[in-house]
């Protein structure tokens, strides 16, 4: 049998997903981000599952999309092919998603871990969009992404003209969680999944969608999503248990429900 384009292991409630092309840095090719996405969607609706880590190993974490397959394809194939649209998938994830990235992540593989909802990265993490050496732009959401997140100047800086980020850099700039040695950044990773994981799954499924939501509404279309929300979580019974366990003096016992 030939070898999984995608590596699994769940560990406690955390799902940890490897992307497993060494050979080829891990390019996203279409396949790889079927089988990404079959693997995530099946733990979304696992209830043993809390949290998710994607990653690639060591040296990189993915180098973007497969240049050899993009090379022969014209705008048609590009278009009909739906393979950006894998990238959209990630975003109907509920539970959270967590890039554990050590080494390259490039052009796509950048816009892989941007999907996610946390970054931790590796000393040695260096993040860049060198599509411009290619001739085209990224496309899989890293122009609206970064400039999000770091603002228009630097982003400017990464697309016209392949500024890359080192880790502690990634950090000072606001574009990782934290930086953390090459040799844990995995377990680092998977820790911050377990804790989040092992917390009221109804609220953090809201908590991601209502942060979510600040990237695509007005403040005063947040703020009323927010409270919606927010009032929603009063109907669940982790609610009564979280604060009948402050007020007691004890751990809570979720339930997601
Ligand atoms: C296909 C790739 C690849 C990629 C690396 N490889 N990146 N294959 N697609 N994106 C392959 C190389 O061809 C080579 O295979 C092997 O991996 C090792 O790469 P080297 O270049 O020999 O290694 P090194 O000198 O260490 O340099 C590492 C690197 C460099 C800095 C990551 O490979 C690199 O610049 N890669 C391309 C990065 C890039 O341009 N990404 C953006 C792609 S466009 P062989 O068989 O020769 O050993 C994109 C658009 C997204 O992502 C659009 C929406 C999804």
């Amino acid at each position: 049998m030939s070898e999984p384009l995608v590596r699994t292991e769940v560990r406690g409630r955390v799902g940890v997903a490897r992307l497993n092309r060494p050979r080829a840095y891990n390019a996203l090719s279409p396949e790889l981000m079927r089988e990404l996405l079959a693997v995530l969607r099946a733990w979304d609706q696992d209830d043993a599952i809390g949290a998710m880590v994607i990653t690639g190993n060591e040296k990189v974490f993915a180098a973007g999309a497969d240049v050899k397959a993009m090379s022969q394809a014209d705008a048609v194939e590009m278009l009909r092919s739906g393979y950006i649209e894998l990238f959209d998938g990630l975003s109907t994830i509920r539970k959270p998603l967590i890039a554990a990235v050590a080494g390259w992540a490039l052009g796509g593989g950048l816009e892989l871990a941007l999907a996610c909802d946390m970054i931790v990265a590796a000393e040695n993490a260096v993040f860049g969009q060198p599509e411009i050496n290619l001739g085209i732009i990224p496309g899989a959401g890293g122009t609206q992404r970064l400039a999000r997140t770091l603002g228009k100047y630097l982003t400017m800086e990464m697309v016209l003209n392949d500024r890359r980020l080192r880790a502690d850099e990634a950090a000072r700039f606001g574009l990782v969680n934290r930086v953390v040695p090459t040799e844990t950044y995995l377990d680092e990773a998977i820790a911050l999944a377990q804790a989040i994981a092992a917390r009221a799954p109804l609220a953090v499924r809201l908590g991601k969608e209502a942060v979510n939501f600040a990237f695509e509404s007005t403040l005063q279309a947040g703020l009323q999503h927010e409270r919606r929300l927010f009032y929603l979580l009063f109907a669940t019974e982790d609610q009564t248990e979280g604060m009948r366990a402050f007020l007691e003096k004890r751990e809570p016992h979720w339930q997601g429900r």
